[in-house]
């Protein structure tokens, strides 16, 4: 049992706190933000992430998680320290790390005894040794702490089984006592099999870039093989299916659709793509799959364009999904803000519904009405575009649909629609390289 900090409660922070109290440690969950951290210590999640409302409210009421807003205070308690705190996109695409450093001083200014401290937030290639350098500037005993980088591979909407059950866990740490530490924290998960990878610092936090500019590239690969499908009558759910089973290639991430979004990937494209220019290196393949997305959403509103005709003057269209992917409220980048706003730049009329994104995208887009029923947001519309692949798309009662809207246009940029009842039905549709009926 270790007594663990974590200072920074988003979907890193929050889920990883309510994890290791899961394992056992006794653990306090600190945050900036005071409204949050009194939400959480009355019980309510700030975050929709399925299955985290019941494992923090277990580990709550087993005194084995906690709530504060005391960083200072929350540090002294614990022996552990875990930064969680954003790192979003800063100035030409580098990560901004103004957070993280802020909260470096607040250890540093705390070490009331060994601490080992242990970055989860996404941060560039070579700041586990920024972080040492700034607080042995600050400390006498230089063995007052150790450093680990312990990157985070969670998925939101899937963020808790990531957790709890990962494919690896990466540790980086020149310490072997802050390694031994890391592995009694992590010991629940690997009671046969041990998916723990111990490396240096630096590779560690190069593992989390790699791995996430990979997968961005998986997926701007497939969209425009997708593209390539459509202009030569090939199926991307066949290529796909046939490319997956090659195990080398694997059959994860291989789903095309309206271009990637979210927290992670974009802004991870760009911090490697910075970091690698600093180093004097052009990484062709990072950039190819930052612009291919970029062309991904954009050829997504061209397709609706298209359907009309090119006039989307006065047509009322509704757009089914805006989070940037299914299971999630996150917007963050999503797909369904560029669509949103093409519409609306070409005078077109929005009638949005998300099961629960609705909220989020009003922060960003307040100019369109809302929809907390899909069959009333599809009213007498004369489209629909599909941009969430949320499950209850998938069983959509298409006579129904057609019978109340006043057009037939459908744009499906997640192919999750059965194109025979499109056809059979009369639609006008498209989607993301397939062969249409
Ligand atoms: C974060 C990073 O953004 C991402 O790069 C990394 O991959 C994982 O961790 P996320 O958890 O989604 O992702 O961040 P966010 O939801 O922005 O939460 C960060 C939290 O830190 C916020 O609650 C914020 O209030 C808090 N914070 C920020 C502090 O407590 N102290 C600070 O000084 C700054
Ligand atoms: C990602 C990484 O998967 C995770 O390991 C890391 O810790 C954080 O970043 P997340 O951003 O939550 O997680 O979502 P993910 O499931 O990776 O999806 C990212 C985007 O890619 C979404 O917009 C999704 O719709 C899209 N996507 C994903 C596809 O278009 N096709 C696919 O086959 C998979």
């Amino acid at each position: 049992m270790k007594n663990i900090t974590i200072i920074g409660t988003g979907y890193v922070g929050l889920v990883a706190g309510a994890g290791m109290s899961e394992f056992g440690n006794k653990v306090i969950c600190t945050d900036i933000d005071k409204n949050k951290i009194d939400e959480l210590n009355s019980g309510k999640i700030p975050i929709y992430e399925p299955g985290l409302e019941e494992v923090i409210k277990r580990n709550f009421e087993n005194n084995r998680l906690f709530f504060s807003s005391d960083i200072e205070e929350s540090i002294k308690k614990s022996e552990v320290i875990v930064i969680a705190v954003g790192t979003p996109q800063g100035e030409n695409g580098m990560a901004d790390m103004s957070f993280v450093y802020s909260v470096v001083e607040a250890i540093s200014n705390n070490l009331n005894n060994h601490k080992t401290i242990c970055t989860k937030s996404t941060v560039p290639i070579g700041t586990g040794q920024t972080i040492i350098n700034k607080i042995n500037d600050k400390v006498k005993d230089r063995k007052i702490f150790d450093y680990v980088s312990n990157p985070e591979f969670l998925r939101e909407g899937s963020a808790v089984k990531d957790f709890l059950w990962p494919d690896r866990v990466v540790i980086g740490t020149e310490s072997q006592e802050a390694y031994q530490v890391m592995c009694d924290i992590y010991r629940p998960i690997y009671i046969n099999k041990n998916p723990i990878t111990h490396t240096s610092v630096e590779t560690a936090e190069m593992i989390k870039y790699a791995s996430n500019s990979f997968l961005a590239l998986k997926i701007s690969y497939i969209n425009e093989i997708a593209n390539l499908c459509e202009s030569l009558g090939a199926d991307i759910h066949d290529v796909a299916n046939a490319m997956g089973q090659d195990g080398r290639i694997s059959d994860k991430f291989l789903h095309p659709g309206p271009g990637f979004g979210g927290s992670c990937f974009p802004k991870d494209l760009e911090a490697l793509l910075s970091i690698s220019k600093n180093n004097d290196l052009t990484m062709e393949t990072v950039k190819a799959a930052s612009v291919a997305n970029k062309n991904q959403k954009k050829r997504m509103t061209e397709k609706l364009i298209n359907l009309f005709d090119n006039n989307l003057k006065n047509r009322k269209i509704a757009v089914l999904g805006l989070a940037f992917k299914a299971n999630t409220d996150d917007v963050r980048e999503s797909a369904a803000i560029d669509m949103l706003n093409v519409i609306l730049d070409h005078k077109g009329i929005v009638n949005a519904y998300d099961p629960i994104a609705n909220d989020e995208m009003y922060k960003i887009i307040n100019d369109i009405e809302y929809h907390n029923d899909i069959y009333e947001a599809v009213e007498d519309v004369d489209g629909i575009v599909i941009m969430t692949e949320w499950n209850e798309f998938r069983s959509l009662d298409l006579k129904r649909i057609k019978s109340i809207m006043r057009g037939n246009i459908v744009l499906d940029t997640r192919n999750i629609l059965s194109m025979d009842q499109l056809s059979e039905l009369g639609f006008v549709y498209d989607n993301v390289g397939r062969i249409k009926k």
